[in-house]
């Protein structure tokens, strides 16, 4: 049975999260936030302090760690049955999240994690490579960015809103450093799919974001 996918890849702070969760529910589509999981393996290493340079290392603790994820309003991730929904968030985890994402084992051994989540009626997934990689068969595809500047202002704002204190100049320089990192790796770097609709929303509203993607649908 033929299931539909709408993959929504870009870098980080494009705002890829809310419009996918938001289409999602629309849709009454399943949601994969690809980028969670490199995040729980983040933190799941830094549990185990595990060598971040020891790849097998790092393959081993990814194909043990169990995850659940619960995609309510707020998704909640567990891993091994603690909730780390707080950890996830935190730029630290992102910026190991994206230094592991980059060995091509670890994405080879997280592949078809991502996949299970391809289930009925259908499922919007989020993340870097997920039209070009993950479900390169997907119908519908969306490459969503906005400048780097617009991108820090935004995860700013989130994290404060979470009570997590932040920097907005450190934000931007990481965000920077985290965008080089993923387009320069040579696996599944950070690129547009040839077939997707490429939408910037540096001045865009999510609901016009949100519209334009479901047009793409219907
Ligand atoms: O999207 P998010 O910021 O949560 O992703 C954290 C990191 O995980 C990214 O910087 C990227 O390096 C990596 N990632 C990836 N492929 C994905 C999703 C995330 O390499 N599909």
């Amino acid at each position: 049975m033929h299931i539909p996918v709408l993959t929504i890849d870009g870098p980080s702070g494009a705002g890829k999260g809310t419009v996918s969760r938001l289409v999602a529910k629309k849709l009454g589509w399943h949601y994969l936030d690809s980028g969670s999981i490199y995040r729980s393996l983040a933190i799941a290493l830094l549990k185990q302090s595990a060598d971040l340079a020891n790849e097998a290392e790092i393959i081993k603790v990814a194909q043990a760690m169990a995850l659940e994820f619960d995609c309510g309003d707020e998704l909640v991730v567990k891993l091994n049955g603690e909730d780390i929904t707080d950890q996830l968030a935190l730029e630290s985890t992102g910026n190991i999240a994206s230094q592991i994402a980059a060995l091509p084992g670890v994405r080879r051994g997280l592949l078809q994690k991502q996949q299970n989540f391809r289930q009925l009626p259908g499922l919007v997934a989020d993340g870097r490579d997920m039209g070009t990689v993950v479900f390169p068969d997907a119908e519908n595809k969306v490459f969503l960015t906005a400048s780097s500047a617009k991108r820090a202002e935004r995860r700013y704002k989130q994290l404060i809103e979470k009570g997590i204190d932040a920097n907005l100049v450190n934000i931007m320089n990481e965000i920077e450093e985290r965008d080089r990192r993923d387009m320069e790796r040579k696996t599944a770097p950070l690129a547009m799919a040839s077939d997707a609709l490429y939408i910037d929303s540096s001045d865009l509203a999510i609901e016009a974001v949100v519209e334009e993607v479901l047009n793409l649908i219907h």
